[in-house]
């Protein structure tokens, strides 16, 4: 059983060596009784039997054994080499194996070789170089990127030439670019674009242009608004300067008011009623009541016939008595207080007699009446010969 245990690489290679310098390794039964005797020709089947690589590879061509120099058994390089030969073909083996055996593609699998030539020959078709035979180098990927890219952005410099380009494309008459007989399918296609945008351009609406009616109703609107502004700040100005102009005038005439007091429209301090005859005895004239303030009187005082003119004011609170000539006497109406012919006061509150207005025989031979003198009975001045007229 001891003997039956397998080598281990040491004692392999130490029986290589001792094999090649003639002596024969101690090697173990079983490796001793599957070698071959000195002598005998190794054969093909014996190598494979003994190498440890898969026996189970029939079809995989037999490496002939390199027969020992000495004729004995393979080195151990021998075999391994021998082992990576029969790896390599039988890798190519196992490959072809696997290649005859896979069973032959179905009819599905066979669509898209078939589809593939007919798709790469419809460029050809149209005029364009197939995909297969168009050279592919850098320069031409990056001009087809170009022609077939739609156009981006452009600078500022750049618009004007590409808005003339635009507008020569649109007012092509065929609508399409010019290209040359025989063009290609990807100069088309690089055209697309410039087509798309000129039928944009020509459904584009026109830029609304202001008509010269338009412009003239701006300008008049301008024109009225201008107008409006200027008569409305001209009418508040004229406004402001109407109302200072007044305010002055007003302000004038107060001021002449002022430095000139009114005069009042009475009627002048002295006046002429008339000559004596007019007067007769015991006669009350009351005509001047009304304009003048004055009764004329024609009576006996004291027992001589005079003329006066007695003041028309009560002496109570300043009232104007009646005469009342079917009693002979002035009658307050106000609280009733009474007065004599000759101007004495005889009921009501009254404290004193009426007084004289100053008279005289004017130059023309008529009574003139004097109101800025008057005289009163309770201070004597009845006996004043201007507060009569004797007649
Ligand atoms: Fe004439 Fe009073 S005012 S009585």
């Amino acid at each position: 059983m001891a003997e039956k245990k397998k080598m281990t690489v040491a004692e392999i290679l130490a029986a290589a060596r001792a094999e090649k310098g003639g002596a024969a390794p101690a090697a173990p039964a079983e490796s001793a009784a599957s070698a071959p005797a000195p002598g005998a020709s190794a054969t093909p089947e014996s190598d494979a039997a003994d190498a440890p690589l898969p026996a189970e590879r029939p079809s995989a061509p037999k490496p002939a054994a390199k027969p020992a120099a000495s004729g004995g058994r393979p080195s151990v390089a021998e075999i391994m080499a021998l082992a990576r030969a029969k790896k390599a073909d039988g890798a190519s083996s196992v490959a072809e194996e696997q290649a005859a055996a896979k069973p032959a593609p179905k009819a599905p699998a066979a669509k898209p070789a078939a589809a593939k030539p007919a798709a790469a020959t419809k460029p050809a078709a149209s005029g364009g170089p197939a995909k297969a035979s168009a050279p592919r180098d850098t320069a031409s990927i990056l001009a087809a990127a170009r022609a077939g890219a739609k156009p981006g952005p452009v600078s500022k410099a750049d618009a004007p030439a590409a808005v003339k380009t635009l507008l020569a494309e649109s007012t092509r008459p065929s609508g399409k670019p010019d290209a040359p007989k025989g063009a290609s399918a990807g100069q088309d296609a690089a055209a697309k674009p410039v087509a798309t945008k000129t039928a944009a351009l020509k459904t584009a609406p026109p830029m609304p242009t202001r008509p010269a009616k338009a412009a003239a109703k701006a300008a008049d609107d301008e024109a009225d608004r201008r107008g409006f502004l200027s008569m409305a700040l001209g009418s508040f100005m004229a406004l402001g300067f109407t109302s200072l102009s007044v305010t002055g005038g007003l302000f004038s005439l107060g001021l002449a008011r002022f430095m000139f007091p009114n005069v009042l429209a009475e009627p002048p301090s002295r006046f002429k009623v008339g000559f004596k005859d007019g007067f007769p005895v015991g006669k009350v004239e009351t005509k001047y009541v009304a304009q003048f303030g004055v009764w004329v009187v024609n009576s006996d005082i004291g027992g001589q016939q005079q003329i006066y003119a007695l003041k028309t004011v009560c002496t109570h609170l300043g009232c104007t008595p009646n005469w009342l000539e079917a009693e002979q006497k002035f009658k307050c109406p106000c609280h009733g207080s009474g007065f004599y012919k000759d101007g004495v006061n005889f009921e009501g509150p009254a404290p004193r007699p009426l007084e004289r207005y100053a008279i005289k025989i004017a130059d023309d031979g008529q009574l003139e009446v004097d109101k800025s003198r008057a005289f009163q009975e309770e201070l004597g001045q009845w006996n004043d010969p201007s507060s009569f007229v004797p007649v």
